[in-house]
């Protein structure tokens, strides 16, 4: 089902599995008509499905990612690339393992780092210098955040040191042995590189997403829900599963 409520575009699939198809079919289509596109990517469980169509493409379709630039939302404070948890590590497990990716063309932020705000400057500046992000793919948190913007008093611009929600602690705690070895801090990029992205698209899969869903949709714009600066982006499309798109559903249907 699709719909358009305040210029974003609003699709709601059957399943996990039919959205993520349709979210690498969007990306698929950005790398043939552009093959020189900037992609901005994120990681978590929901864009998982979406890769693996990716992968597939390549192997079965040659979907050519030789000149494709890539820079990756987030990444954790504290740990190494090579960390099982890091960032860095899905990428390569998920996507770039598996592509003809330039790796002198992927760009994630570094989970050890000296200079935090000299970093971020230069992860800024190199977006700056590709021009726009052409296709910027994102997750949502149980909280709103998208990347590591968590729910604030203001918009961060720029890349940033994130301090993480003890929500987001025991979300991500998932993936970790014990929750006492989440990181605490992260660096991610801002909403401003967000919102300067040329395209936008959001998955969000599951009864556990549908609130900030709901909130991201139809709720104020405000920091305290991050996602909801997208409501203002000129070219969004949220992606949906049954469970995240129930409640937006709903309302929807009224209009
Ligand atoms: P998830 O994370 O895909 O693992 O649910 C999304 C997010 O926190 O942005």
């Amino acid at each position: 089902m699709k719909y358009s409520y305040k210029g974003m575009n609003i699709e709601i699939y059957e399943s996990y599995d039919e959205l993520s198809n349709k979210a690498a079919q969007i990306i698929a289509a950005q790398v043939i008509l552009k093959p020189k596109s900037v992609l901005g990517l994120a990681t978590g469980s929901t864009p998982e499905r979406m890769y693996k169509y990716l992968v597939e493409m390549h192997s079965n379709l040659k979907l050519d990612f030789e000149n494709i630039t890539t820079f990756n939302l987030d990444e954790y404070l504290g740990i190494t690339e090579n960390n099982v948890q890091s960032y860095a590590y899905y990428m390569n497990q998920h996507l770039f393992n598996h592509i003809n990716i330039n790796r002198d063309n992927i760009n994630i932020p570094k989970g050890i780092v000296n200079d935090i705000n000299g970093f971020c400057h230069q992860y800024d500046e190199k977006i700056a210098s590709l021009g726009k992000i052409d296709l910027q793919v994102l997750g949502i948190g149980t909280n709103g955040h998208i990347g590591f913007n968590e729910p604030d008093v203001f918009f961060e611009a720029g890349t940033h040191l994130v301090k993480l929600d003890e929500g987001t602690i025991v979300a991500n705690s998932r993936f970790f042995s014990s929750i006492d070895e989440v990181p605490k801090e992260a660096i991610s990029i801002g909403i401003r590189n967000i919102m300067q992205s040329k395209k936008v698209i959001l998955l969000a899969s599951g009864k556990n997403k549908e609130e900030a869903v709901w909130e991201m949709i139809f709720g104020q714009v405000t920091p305290n829900l991050p996602a909801s600066i997208l409501q203002v982006h000129n070219d969004v499309t949220i992606l949906l599963d049954k469970e995240s798109g129930s409640k937006v559903k709903i309302e929807l249907d009224k209009l």
